[in-house]
């Protein structure tokens, strides 16, 4: 990755734009906020502030590796949960394979900061971005990307773009499989043949396997997904099998599947029980599993279900609000909102308790968030709860995608002293 565009982060001056941030950091760098190692309780932070544990991110982000190492499979983390380049740094040194992107801006951003492979597991279909790419990928040597198709419109315009390359500059491109119900993709074995035969017949790009997605299928937990997911695979391996069978894939297959909710059925789809001679990756994608969640969505996630080697993800991500008014006996008004939280899977879990001056947390249970304005969370208390106003309250928070977007500088914390500032770029 490009170090001195990391570097450069450290020198961002702190504005009274970047919510969280102590008053008296506004003006000063980041790379200063971090070096005074404040405290995130009389340290000045500012309520609402989401912060990153240091200690769950690396045993996820260290955990994850580990798993795909000992399993034989990649993993390209998906880079649109955190869009944080200094996260990816670390991904990448771990051994990812690539980072993933959803966008043509996210393409940008990965290349202004040197990710040197990248999966862009969507469809690309804007003129503009495809000039960008052709003409970043003729220029330099460090860059590589891999796109998805899955239409023969679609292979027509990488086609135009990338006519004339020459054979080494050929756009490698995965074929996508849609499930039901599900978003982009083939539906059918008809329709990966009929994109199959237009990428053979273009000679700017080179088929290097199949893609799918199979977190769109049902949140882990509901019943029955597991099985569905399962028989979406299935599918997606067929079509593996069918283009090795072609012959249309002789530098080797690329199977790409797998968010955070269901990488264990991934591998035993994809990785075992191909002919000796044929050379198969499998590439995994999870974002979400940097910072897992805390909540009823991670309790049917891999991990969750089935420790590996006794370990599990570890909630990473805490919102802390204070209580603004007591204005019944159950219930308490926090001053965090859909502005600072993400809330479409499961509202924010209440687990930690600071009271208004205290420089200490506990652990908080029995509370619930029941719901969320733009800039209000409504607390539902045991009766008779002694919660005050200003006192502040930490919440664990489900699908992080919808989290990271809302702050631009998160605090990372070990034992609650602030060690590092992670940027995004939203
Ligand atoms: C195409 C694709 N791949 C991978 C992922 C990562 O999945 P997760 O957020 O469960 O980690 C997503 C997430 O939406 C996705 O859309």
């Amino acid at each position: 990755m490009n170090d001195q565009a990391l570097r450069r982060l450290g020198d961002t001056r702190i504005g009274p734009d970047t919510k969280g941030m102590p008053v008296d950091a506004i003006g000063g760098t980041v790379a200063e906020l971090v070096a005074a190692r404040r405290p995130l309780f009389g340290g000045g932070f500012t309520a609402p502030v989401m912060v990153l544990h240091a200690e769950a991110l690396e045993h996820n982000l260290a955990l994850m590796a580990r798993y795909c190492r000992d399993s034989g499979v990649e993993l390209a983390p998906h880079g649109k949960t955190t869009l944080a380049p200094q996260l990816f740094a670390r991904q990448l040194s771990q051994g990812a394979h690539g980072i993933t992107a959803a966008t043509g801006s996210q393409l940008r951003l990965y290349r202004a900061f040197g990710v040197p492979r990248v999966l862009l597991a969507n469809q690309l279909v804007d003129r503009a971005t495809l000039a960008w790419l052709r003409t970043e990928l003729e220029t330099t040597s460090d860059f590589e990307v891999i796109c998805y198709v899955d239409s023969p419109a679609t292979v027509a315009l990488l086609a135009d773009e990338f006519a004339g390359a020459p054979p080494g500059g050929r756009l490698p491109v995965l074929i996508e499989v849609g499930h039901p119900g599900g978003r982009t993709g083939c539906r059918t074995l008809a329709q990966v043949e009929q994109v199959a035969t237009a990428v053979a017949a273009a000679p700017g790009l080179r088929l290097a396997g199949v893609a799918a997605f199979e977190g769109t299928i049902g949140p882990p937990g509901q019943p029955g997904v597991r099985e569905r997911v399962r028989d979406f695979l299935t599918d997606v391996r067929h079509a593996g099998e069918w283009l090795v069978r072609r012959g249309l894939v002789p530098d080797g297959l690329m199977l790409s599947a797998g968010g955070s909710a269901y990488f264990d059925l991934v591998v035993a789809a994809f990785r075992d029980g191909w002919p000796s001679e044929q050379p198969v990756q499998v590439v995994l994608r999870s974002g979400c599993y940097a910072v897992h969640e805390t909540g009823p969505p991670a309790d049917g996630t891999p991990f969750v279900l089935s420790p590996y080697r006794g370990e599990s993800l570890r909630p990473a991500l805490e919102l802390w609000g204070q209580v603004l008014s007591r204005p019944g006996p159950e219930l308490a008004v926090l001053g965090f909102g859909k502005r600072d939280a993400s809330f479409d899977t499961a509202m924010p879990t209440p687990v930690r308790l600071r009271r208004a001056d205290a420089t200490t947390a506990q652990p908080f249970t029995g509370a619930r968030i029941e719901g969320l304005n733009d800039q209000h969370a409504y607390l539902r208390l045991p009766a008779g709860h002694r919660l005050e106003v200003g006192d502040w309250v930490g919440c664990g928070l489900a699908h992080p995608c919808t989290a990271f977007d809302k702050w631009r500088l998160i605090p990372v914390v070990v034992d609650d002293v602030v060690v590092d500032c992670v940027h995004t770029f939203f």
